[in-house]
């Protein structure tokens, strides 16, 4: 029995794959690549010494996944397939909401009809939206979402719920990422984005290698202890190692389960790029600019319901994420582009 991964060449998705293989799982990768590079997945495979079969199929494309479901034996899917850029899903709302929400209904009505009922589903702390209190225990009311692309997790996670409520033989695990960074310790794999970068990481390690002059800090007068905004950084393999465990409790047939993962700290925009600096010796000129709209001050988890009820804990801490999102940077000045 294999499980199938979808958006297996991303970023996230290719860290699990591996984790999932190092586990001893059979693992099958779809992917159209609208986000992704399929040499990725061949990196993926030098590092574990084993095949990963790939689909390069569409999450709406209903025949594709009746080809997947129809050919390979799948016990379970775990979802990262999705568009993900927040600004984009401003200018673009009909096609997050198509890609994502039209692409899920489709792969969870096939599973169905194939019988596989077993989802863990890639979930944000961004359908917290400002949250009403830190650190952010699943608990914490869901919040309003600034941009579709939120809107997109928080729906899905409706609509997964609501599915598992109405057919019990379903087992879902919604995963809230925090803010994930850092690339495997090989530096083979990484975070790859298009263009200029959205996200504080790779827009750090882009002025790191020189392609961008310096970086811009949103804003230095929230209410934090420097004034720049304060997040959860996580490293990506302890993400992908978060998936492993919830597999496993996945195949206990746990009915629903939330939980963050995140490793329970906040640091500031400012913090980071000081560590950063300290992690690789590389200076990172930045510039004080003015907030950037729908950010929020503050977010950190609470990761302690994973680590009671699914025995895991971030092992990774700020010194090594900035290292290794360095080594992957550095030694992948175009990422996947040669
Ligand atoms: P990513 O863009 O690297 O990975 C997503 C993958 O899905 C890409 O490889 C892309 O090609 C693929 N994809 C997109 N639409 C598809 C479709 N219609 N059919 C098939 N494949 C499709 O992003 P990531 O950072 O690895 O994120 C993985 C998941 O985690 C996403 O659902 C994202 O929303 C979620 N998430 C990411 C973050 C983050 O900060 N990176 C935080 C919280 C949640
Ligand atoms: C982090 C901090 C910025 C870039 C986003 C999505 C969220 C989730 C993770 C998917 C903030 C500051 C950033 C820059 C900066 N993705 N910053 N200069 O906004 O916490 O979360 O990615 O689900 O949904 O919203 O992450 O990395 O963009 O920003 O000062 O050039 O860095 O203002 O305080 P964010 P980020």
């Amino acid at each position: 029995m294999a499980i199938l991964v979808t958006g297996g060449a991303g970023f996230i998705g290719s860290h699990t794959v591996v984790e999932l293989q190092n586990a001893g799982y059979d693992v099958v990768v779809m992917d159209n690549l609208v986000n992704a590079n399929s040499k990725c997945l061949k990196r993926v495979e030098a590092i574990t010494g084993k095949k990963v079969p790939f689909y390069e199929t569409d999450i709406r494309d209903r025949e594709g996944l009746e080809e997947i479901f129809t050919k390979e034996k799948i016990d379970g899917v775990i979802h990262f397939a999705g568009l993900k850029a927040v600004g984009e899903s401003v200018e673009k709302p009909w096609e997050y909401y198509d890609n994502n929400i039209t692409g899920t209904l489709t792969l969870v009505d096939v599973m169905r009809k194939h019988g596989c009922k077993n989802i863990i589903f890639s979930s944000s702390a961004t359908v917290y939206g400002d949250p009403a209190f830190v650190p952010i225990t699943e608990e914490c009311p869901k919040g309003t979402c600034t941009n579709p692309y939120g809107w997109t997790k928080s729906m899905l996670e409706q609509v997964l719920s609501d599915i598992q409520k109405a057919d019990p033989e379903w087992n879902v695990v919604l995963l809230r990422y925090f803010n994930p960074i850092g690339a495997h310790k090989s530096g083979t794999i990484g975070e790859n984005p298009n263009g200029i970068p959205n996200n504080l990481m790779p827009y750090i390690t882009q002025v790191a290698v020189g392609k961008l002059q310096q970086l811009s800090v949103f804003g230095d007068d929230y209410d934090t202890p420097d004034g720049t905004g304060v997040r959860d950084y996580i490293h990506v393999v302890d993400l992908a190692l978060g998936h492993v465990k919830a597999l496993k409790k996945l195949e206990k047939g746990s009915g629903l389960n939330i939980y963050n993962l995140g490793t329970g700290n906040g640091y500031s925009v400012l913090d980071i790029v000081k560590n950063f600096e300290a992690a690789t010796g590389k200076k990172i000129p930045y510039v004080i600019k003015g907030r950037r709209a729908g950010d929020i001050a503050t977010c950190y988890a609470s990761a302690a319901k994973a680590e009671k009820e699914l025995g895991w804990k971030a092992q990774y801490g700020i010194k090594e994420m900035c290292e290794d999102s360095w080594r992957w940077q550095s030694q992948n000045p175009n990422g996947y582009d040669d």
